[in-house]
């Protein structure tokens, strides 16, 4: 059924990750894939809809359990309204942020139980798992000073991204075989290759 690739990006805040999302987006177009570019939350009218609410500071006050309900339903949403067809029309599909997000952030960061949030997770995705996942780690002070902004989960504490930070690197030691673990903060232009070859092997397969 499904023919196409699905590559994730996922990393603390600053890390880099959207930046090269879409310069693979780039690299593989040059190269003649047909490629769909992807963010979460977002990436249909409803999802975007659903990323102002969790982004929004005034709702500082959101619970935890209802932050992690409107990420999956972004994610609901996004799957079958984008993800699932472009697969199915063998594109390649480069999404920043997926499934993982929510298991670092609500997860390990915000201490809800993960084998339930992988269940929920797996009823959104239909359990749609990436190909291919790279991870973007950066000491967590040096991602907060280069993402600049400040949303409303940038503002948590310190200690809430160094979790988020552990917990990425935990899934990515339970699942070696989808990970790819990046150190951020080395030159620009070696992640970009570190990347591309990856990619292309996966696409050789
Ligand atoms: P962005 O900074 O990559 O645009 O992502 C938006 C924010 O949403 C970021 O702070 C991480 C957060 N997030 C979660 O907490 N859980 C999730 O499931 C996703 C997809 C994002």
């Amino acid at each position: 059924m499904r023919k196409g690739f699905f590559i994730t990006f996922e990393g603390s805040e600053g890390s880099g990750k959207s930046t090269h999302a879409k310069r693979l987006c780039n690299f593989l177009r040059r190269k003649g894939y047909a490629v769909v570019l992807l963010r979460e939350p977002g990436g249909t009218r409803i999802s975007e809809a659903i990323r102002n609410i969790l982004l929004d500071t005034k709702n500082k006050k959101i619970e935890v359990k209802t932050e992690a309900l409107l990420y999956l339903a972004a994610r609901a949403q996004l799957v079958k309204e984008k993800i699932i067809p472009a697969l199915r029309e063998g594109k390649v599909v480069i999404l920043d942020r997926f499934q993982d997000s929510t298991l670092a952030y609500q997860g390990y960061g915000g201490g809800l139980n993960l084998s339930f949030l992988k269940k929920l997770g797996d009823f959104v995705t239909e359990g749609l798992a990436p190909d291919l996942t790279f991870l973007l780690d950066i000491n967590i002070r040096e991602g907060l000073r280069r993402s600049g902004t400040s949303d409303r989960i940038e503002k948590k504490p310190l200690s809430f991204h160094r979790r988020v930070r552990a917990g990425y690197l935990a899934l990515a030691r339970k699942n070696p075989r989808r990970f790819f673990i990046i150190e951020a903060e080395k030159d620009i232009s070696l992640i970009r290759e570190e990347i591309e070859k990856n990619v292309l092997a996966l696409l050789a397969k």
